[in-house]
């Protein structure tokens, strides 16, 4: 099969980034397939630091084409000005498509999301990264939306930019929330299609050619199983499939062509925002591994949520995304702990379990049942193959894998690209 697949597993910030340049060395083309710019996918080079947030992380591998794919939902602005600092940065923006039936993300779908949460009792809110990803993939819903085409057209664009961002005003004025500067946010949106609109192409044909020419391809996914809006902790989810299957309608890719599906793990859990997390640490472990592992979110700069790794909601995650081959990353953060826990049953209401519940009263109730596993207390950084991994690391990797029913592929042991191995 000519189409891999990488997704992340758990809450987000797997390190998807950093597995899909390093994935492409060996492909033509990477497409990303849904979410917006509340993404943030980092890759470290050398000196160099990049955090991504709608351009596909294949950029940095000249001649690979980067596909945004017709699921994403596109903040002009950000996405214009995402690819004008790659370029001064000395990367080639060219090998760049939007597609045109991708979702336009406007300023008013902004304030409304922030609205929307400030609005909210502190119980019912998500904690979103206030880029608009749920009020545009509404307005997709609604059949609202302005889409990547309009933006060759620039006529028609600001009547379409124009009319929604009234019907908007009106709301705000309503909810007694200052209304948006429409012709401020025009000049800023111009500038922006024009810069764009060589860039819109029907992506599904390039993807679809590419797969008949017998290109490799990777699609990237965005967020994590348990944040997509099908299979995760619903309502504290974002609002679109970040599983393996909105590969199929994010990027216009028949499930006949799809192959390997990376799923990747982080050696313990993070989650940003609200909603249940069920192996959470509240106490100074917590914050020892957050310190450790530097989780701070790569888009809103929010402290990350740190707890042990969940073998339940990971082996879910597996079989809904099909995984075959796990790549683990960040296990050196793990190096320093004399002991480790995997959560591998959830006790609820005194009944154990090892299914993920559904509802967000069960999902509040978990319990974990932990099984502890002996650190192996030193550096793993600079390690290059499994058999140079201590004996205690392999035996954590193998617990997980036993756990998740899935195969280890590859082990990442820092950030940079070379701080990786294939097992
Ligand atoms: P993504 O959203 O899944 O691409 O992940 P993020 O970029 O939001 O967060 C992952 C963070 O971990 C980034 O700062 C990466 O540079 C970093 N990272 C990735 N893999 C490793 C690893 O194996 N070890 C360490 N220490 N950091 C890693
Ligand atoms: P990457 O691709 C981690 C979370 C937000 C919030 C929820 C809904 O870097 O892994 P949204 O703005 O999407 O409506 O917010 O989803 N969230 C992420 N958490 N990593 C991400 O992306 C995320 N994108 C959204 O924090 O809880
Ligand atoms: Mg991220």
């Amino acid at each position: 099969m000519s189409v891999d697949v990488l997704v992340g597993t758990q809450w987000g910030d797997e390190g998807k980034g950093k597995l899909i340049d390093v994935l492409t060395r060996d492909i033509d083309m990477v497409v990303r397939f849904q979410g917006g710019n509340n993404a943030g996918h980092t890759v470290e080079i050398g000196k160099e630091k990049y955090v991504l947030h709608l351009v596909p992380s294949g950029i940095f591998r000249p001649g690979v084409a980067c596909i945004v794919g017709n699921g994403l939902v596109v903040d002009p602005i950000s996405l214009a000005g995402e690819m004008q600092e790659l370029s001064r940065r000395g990367l080639d923006v060219s090998v760049i498509e939007l597609s045109c039936k991708s979702q336009m993300i406007f300023q008013y779908q902004k304030e409304m999301d922030a609205l929307k949460e400030a609005k909210c009792s502190s119980d019912k809110k998500i904690g979103t990264t206030k880029r608009g990803i749920g009020p545009a993939y509404a307005d997709k819903a609604h059949r609202v939306g302005i889409r990547g085409i309009e933006l060759k057209n620039l006529t028609k664009l600001e009547k379409l930019f124009r009319e929604q961002a009234l019907i908007y005003n009106k709301v705000f004025v309503e909810a007694g929330a200052a209304e948006l500067d429409i012709d401020a946010e025009w000049v800023k949106v111009k500038a922006a299609a024009e810069y764009l609109a060589p860039f819109v192409k029907d992506t599904v044909l390039t993807v679809n050619r590419a797969i008949k020419a017998g290109k490799k391809i990777l699609c990237e996914g965005a967020q994590g199983m348990w944040l997509d809006i099908d299979h995760g902790t619903y309502p504290y989810v974002t609002s679109s499939n970040t599983t393996t299957g909105g590969a199929c309608t994010g990027a216009g890719i028949a499930p006949k062509h799809i192959g390997t599906v990376w799923g990747v793990m982080k050696a313990y859990t993070t989650r940003v925002g609200e909603g249940p997390f069920p192996t959470e640490l509240l106490d100074q472990s917590g914050e020892d591994l957050r310190q450790a592992g530097g989780e701070f979110g790569a888009t809103t700069g929010r402290p990350r949520r740190c707890g042990w790794f969940d073998a339940v909601a990971c082996s879910y995650s597996c079989m809904v995304n099909g995984v075959d081959k796990l790549t683990m990353t960040k296990m050196d953060v793990l190096d320093d702990l004399s002991e480790l826990k995997i959560c591998t049953a959830y006790e609820i209401d005194g009944v154990i379990t090892k299914d993920m519940p559904t509802s967000s009263e069960e999902l509040t109730k978990i319990k974990p049942i932990y099984e502890t596993i002996a650190g192996w207390n030193s550096p793993t950084t600079g390690i290059r193959k499994w058999d140079d991994l201590p004996e205690n690391a392999k035996k954590y990797l193998e617990r997980i894998a036993e756990l998740v029913d899935s195969e280890i592929g590859i082990v990442s042991v820092g950030p940079k690209r070379e701080q990786t191995f294939s097992v």
